[in-house]
């Protein structure tokens, strides 16, 4: 696969290394061999010029604003796919048939029962807990239950710890809701899509009945799509550094959780409506735009930038066309919606975002919708960490089938005392 080198000149002495082509993108030089070489190791904190793996899932231009799963751009499959499909896809690594797709819907569903002692676990937590640490507790607890799905050198586990996981992730996220606002947990009804299921188990109660809104579904299905993977993310990566060592797979997604709820990752998006709220109108935008880009002052302008966009992430536009969509289906008239539109557009020509080539991210306009179908803001995370397992968990198999494998252990560059002796306490 080597097609060319590069030599890296240490003091008058060449090293060659090869270098690897991708079917796009950049090329990488494969480096493995450099400390045994050379005694040195490459530096790069935040990884943004290392590649840790090789991956044929999801790819990103990010100067072009492209995203592709399995080569299919972001917004065909969130205008005529539905989640469930792009699950197959990322999972199986090809569009399924009409057969094969109703087959695997059929096996999802009939997953989406949680074991009833996990209800008691619920029990533990204080109301107001927040709904990201009810999820990483509840689902690093799911090993204990499942443990026929936990041996991860058995294919056939793997398969259906995945199924479980996609499975129950609705279930166990619209559990952590109901906990928090006192009403009775829902049990997952088969007769319903994967999301129409979610939402019925999220917003129904025992005293009437709830029809789930066809606009509403619609749109809660392509917000999963645009979250279903991203390539080496943050969360991606935590869950395939955890898988690594090889832990089970629902420790492995409780790390991924973990990892995703921060402000800078999947936090985001509570970060974003919460800030829009606080600007709450536009004449106050110009004195948050003046924090975002004064340097001795922390803010940053939330749902703003990313590690690997420089260019308008396609996922935004979708969700700025189904926030739309939403809101007017609604009948909502959110001024936080025409906040988000000045505000990007003044953004867009401010020539501070300009240059860094800042622009709005799927985070941006995900908080309006979700707000608007009735979620509180802690649960936007939950609602990303459910769409994203898919992505961790295609991941997580693929790296448990790639030969290269190795556990992840990165070096360091040391710059602590030298070694010295230990002096006794009455001595210092
Ligand atoms: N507002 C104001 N300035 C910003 C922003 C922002 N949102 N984002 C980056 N910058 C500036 C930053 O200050 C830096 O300026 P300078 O070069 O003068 O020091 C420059 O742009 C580059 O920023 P960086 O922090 O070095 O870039 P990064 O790639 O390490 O960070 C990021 C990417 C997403 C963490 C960052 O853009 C950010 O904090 N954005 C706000 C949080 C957010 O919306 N996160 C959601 C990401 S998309 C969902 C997901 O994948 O999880």
């Amino acid at each position: 696969m080597a097609d060319s080198s590069a030599r890296l000149d240490i003091g008058g002495t060449g090293h060659d290394y090869a270098v690897k082509d991708g079917s796009v993108g950049p090329q990488v030089i494969d480096i493995r061999k450099l400390y045994a070489d050379t005694g040195m190791f490459t530096y790069d904190p935040g990884f943004t010029s290392t590649a840790s793996c090789e991956s044929g899932l999801t790819y990103i231009d990010g100067d072009e604003g492209i995203l592709l799963h399995r080569g299919y751009p972001i917004d065909q499959l969130a205008e005529q796919s539905s989640f469930m499909e792009v699950s197959y896809l990322l999972l199986r690594g090809e569009l399924p048939s009409k057969a094969e797709l109703e087959e695997f819907t059929r096996t999802i569903t009939r997953h989406t029962m949680v074991h009833e002692q996990l209800t008691t676990f619920y029990r533990g937590f204080r109301r107001d807990a927040h709904p990201m640490a009810i999820m990483c507790g509840v689902v690093g607890a799911l090993s204990a239950f499942y443990h026929d799905s936990t041996d991860i050198n058995d294919p056939m586990q793997r398969r259906i710890a995945s199924h479980r996981l996609i499975a129950k992730m609705p279930t166990i996220a619209a559990m952590a809701y109901k906990y928090s606002v006192g009403q009775p947990f829902v049990y997952p009804r088969n007769d319903l899509s994967y999301t129409g299921n979610f939402l019925n188990m999220t917003f129904s109660v025992p005293a009437e009945e709830y029809v789930v809104d066809p606009v509403i579904e619609d749109a809660m299905d392509k917000i999963f799509i645009l979250h279903a993977d991203h390539e080496q993310n943050a969360s991606t990566s935590t869950v395939r550094l955890a898988g690594s060592s090889g832990a089970n797979p629902f420790a492995c997604i409780a790390a991924g959780i973990a990892c995703l709820w921060g402000p800078a990752h999947g936090g985001a998006n509570e970060a974003a409506l919460n800030m829009l709220r606080e600007i709450g109108t536009v004449d106050r935008i110009p004195e948050y735009i003046a924090r975002a880009k004064n340097k001795d002052d922390p803010f940053r302008l939330m749902g703003f930038g990313h590690r690997v966009y420089k260019n308008y992430d396609p996922r935004a536009k979708v969700m700025q066309k189904t926030a739309n969509e939403v809101l007017t289906k609604l009948g909502v008239t959110d001024p936080i919606f025409d906040v988000a539109r000045e505000l990007e557009q003044i953004a867009l020509n401010d020539p501070y975002f300009v240059e860094k080539k800042l622009y709005p991210n799927v985070d941006f306009y995900s908080g309006i919708i979700l707000s608007a179908i009735g979620f509180p803001t802690e649960m936007f995370t939950v609602l990303f960490a459910l769409a994203r397992t898919v992505g961790w968990v295609a991941q997580w198999n693929e790296m448990i089938s790639d030969p290269a494998q190795k556990i992840g252990r990165p070096r360091q560059l040391y710059t602590g005392p030298t070694q010295r002796d230990y002096v006794p306490v009455d001595k210092r």
